[in-house]
């Protein structure tokens, strides 16, 4: 049934907000304020199913989970197709599924996996899984080609749940280690039984505020030095050799004056400059040579050539700054 869950909320008298997103959540005496960039709603419950949650303190999900990029390819063979989907258990992990597409079918590959902010050389991502599939169906034509992101709990087993024992009536769903499709049915049981009072036989499983040691002290430091840090980089002077060190459609991060810069030189030679520093909690982000994006080792965020952030947990854009030759 095509938009059934919309038509599930109207029907109950439900409003849908599109294009907006939400900034922040404020705890109130009797509900919680949720920011978005025109509005405040207030609620007296809140699920933050947006993927990566957005509020550090409290919940701290940034010490307890990471993300992965996987990538995939859509295709088309004259191979009689199967039914159901498909996942190996060896490595490297390669997914097959299909889907209706015009008259026929298409067939969906993933795999390729990686942590998401790697500084590895992603450039044959695509051309690793294209090859299994001329492997697997010789006549295969790729029409398709994109990748994603999932979030991934240090154990393994998704957070849904409460959000924090400090946050009554606000609750979370992530951490679905890829099987969305699925996991965000349990989710939605398992949340609208806690906000009904019923008991889920699942809740225990998932709990989300179940204790984890901290494994990584450096994000915690990282999180307690944010707010002095400066992010803002107007302009900067950099020598011309230093910028012909960067060629054409290549990212990096350069080193002037015990300053850090983010270069990227697009086809055309135009160079773009930032502070190579996450804007969620300040960890140095690596060039993704692929996408010519620069993301984020810690948790994932992902940033445009020109600072856009593109992916969560990070909300705000980095400044691109003014490069000024110097002979
Ligand atoms: S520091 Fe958290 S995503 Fe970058």
């Amino acid at each position: 049934m095509q938009n059934g869950l919309c038509n599930a909320i109207v029907n109950n008298n439900g409003q849908i907000y599109e294009n907006t997103k939400v900034y922040d959540v404020n705890s109130k005496l009797d509900c919680y304020e949720v920011k978005t960039n025109e509005h405040t709603v207030k609620a007296k419950y809140v699920v933050l199913a947006c993927h990566y949650p957005i509020i550090n303190n409290p919940g701290f999900y940034f010490l307890k989970m990471y993300q992965e990029t996987s990538y995939l390819i859509g295709f088309t063979t004259s191979a009689k197709l199967f039914d159901g989907m498909y996942i190996n258990t060896k490595s490297p992990i390669c997914s097959l599924r299909t889907v209706p597409y015009n008259d026929t079918r298409l067939v969906i590959m993933g795999g390729a996996e990686h942590k998401t902010g790697t500084s590895e050389d992603l450039s044959n991502c695509y051309i690793n899984l294209e090859n299994r599939a001329k492997e697997l169906f010789s006549d295969a034509n790729i029409l398709y080609r994109w990748n994603t992101e999932d979030c991934i709990s240090l154990d393994k087993i998704p957070y849904i749940g409460e959000f924090s024992n400090m946050t009554p009536g606000m609750y979370v769903a992530t951490g679905f280690k890829k099987w969305g499709m699925t996991t965000s049915n349990v989710s939605a049981n398992i949340i609208a039984d806690s906000i009904m009072k019923k008991k889920n036989p699942y809740a225990d499983t998932f709990k989300s505020t179940r204790f984890h040691p901290i494994q990584n002290g450096t994000e915690f430091i990282n999180m307690l030095k944010q707010t002095t840090q400066s992010l803002v980089l107007d302009k900067f002077k950099v020598p011309k050799t230093t910028l012909n060190s960067v060629s054409r459609g290549e990212g990096k991060i350069v080193e002037v004056d015990g300053t850090k810069l983010g270069i990227y030189c697009d086809n055309d030679g135009n160079y773009y400059a930032l502070k190579p520093v996450c804007s969620h909690l300040g960890c140095e982000l690596s060039f993704n040579n692929l996408d010519k994006t620069w993301d984020c080792p810690c948790h994932g965020s992902r940033f445009s050539y020109t600072g856009k952030s593109l992916y969560d947990p990070s909300i705000k854009d980095i400044d691109l700054i003014e490069l000024v030759d110097e002979d």
